[in-house]
């Protein structure tokens, strides 16, 4: 069942240029439109919302962050993401005119539900993001919009966080093609590198046994440290997730601009720190930003495993490690800066000797507050 590999883990990073495909397939009419019938909350009142909420825990939280960046970037509609369990505890500003967005692989993530419940009790909508058929959290939504994933059997996600991230800019773009904003041509042109994106993820995989190679020489180091900046930085925090779950390391995510702000102090000899590079083109100060902290960091000592785009050469004098992704537009790169962190992780903790389905102390849906 493990379909010829070692952990389902494994198979199922393999399996995400098809989860990525399945997630969009009938979703982009030939036109280049969305069609989004599972959304059943009418167009009329999609243009009324004034205000979008996600709720979400751990890797499917960090989709939401994600999908922050391009609801705001595509419909100017303000976005808040917050953790499900703290939600409902801050009395939280929702009404009618709140479109909530739950996002859930199992969908049964009790801090999830609970949030879910408070969002409707004070009126707002609730569509959910999930990838099981007829669990409680599509159940008890307003609308639902699945990922189509597959079973996801490890208890690291992998496939559905992929998964989760073409749901959400889905329905990002969905509300900007329904309130017609001024980004009208860049959405179609999106939706053209959507529908391409499947095949880039496969690119990625084809090229990841440096990746392993590197994981492995690292497998006696206590801390790793992410970086990233605007969607690269939730990146960096997936990264870092992945490698607390799995490897059972020190690993923290940061935005690479807060660097100066405390945790250069962290950077000693030979500290590995993962850099996620947005694009040169596009947000391009950004880019020449975080390569000056890559230089920075280098300067004093990190040992620096830079995740950057194909043709990216100002990276180059930089990087101990470099791993290439291709160019991609920048609000979706996480599509394909994921993986090679999603492997790294894997390929460690198989190193370190732990077992890579089923990590220690953790279940695969938490259905406890
Ligand atoms: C991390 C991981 C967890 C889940 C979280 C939410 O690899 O799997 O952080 O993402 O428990 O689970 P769902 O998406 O089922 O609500």
């Amino acid at each position: 069942e493990k379909g010829g590999y070692d952990y389902f883990m494994l198979k199922e990073i393999a399996e995400q240029p098809k989860a990525v495909a399945d997630t969009l397939l009938g979703r982009i009419d030939p036109s280049g439109s969305l069609t989004l019938d599972e959304v059943r909350i009418s167009p009329s009142e999609l243009r009324e919302i004034e205000k979008v909420v996600i709720v979400a825990c751990g890797t499917a939280f960090h989709a939401g962050l994600i999908a922050k960046y391009a609801i705001e970037h595509w419909t100017r509609i303000p976005c808040e993401v917050e953790l499900a369990s703290e939600f409902r505890y801050r009395d939280p500003i929702l009404d009618g005119r709140s479109l909530v967005i739950a996002i859930s692989q199992s969908g049964e993530t009790m801090d999830t539900l609970m949030a879910l419940r408070h969002a409707r009790e004070q009126g707002s909508k609730v569509l959910a993001i999930c990838n099981t058929n007829g669990s409680t959290i599509p159940r008890e939504s307003d609308a639902v919009l699945y990922t189509h994933a597959g079973p996801e059997v490890a208890v690291a996600s992998t496939k559905a966080f992929l998964t989760q991230l073409v749901a959400c800019y889905l329905v990002a773009l969905y509300l900007g093609q329904v309130r017609g904003t001024k980004w009208g041509d860049e959405i179609q042109a999106v939706i053209k590198d959507l529908s391409r994106i499947s095949e880039e993820v496969e690119r990625v995989l084809e090229t990841m046994e440096p990746v392993r190679a590197l994981a492995r020489t690292l497998a006696t180091k206590n801390t790793v440290l992410f970086l990233g900046r605007h969607v690269g930085y939730p990146v960096a925090l997936e990264g870092a997730l992945k490698l607390k779950e799995l490897a059972y390391m020190h690993a923290e995510g940061f935005a690479a601009g807060e660097l100066k702000h405390g945790p250069i102090a962290l950077i000693e000899e030979d500290l590995p720190v993962v850099v996620v590079v947005p694009s040169p083109r596009g947000r391009s100060v950004l880019h020449d930003k975080i390569v000056s902290n890559i230089q920075e960091i280098r300067a004093r000592g990190a040992r620096t495993i830079v995740i950057a785009e194909e043709g990216d050469e100002a990276v180059v004098p930089y990087a101990d490690h470099l791993i290439r992704i291709p160019a991609t537009p920048t609000l979706l790169q996480p599509l394909v800066a994921t993986v090679p962190l999603q492997v790294f992780a894997c390929e460690l903790a198989t190193a370190r000797g732990n077992e890579v389905d089923q990590p220690r102390n953790l279940a695969k849906s938490v259905t406890v507050e």
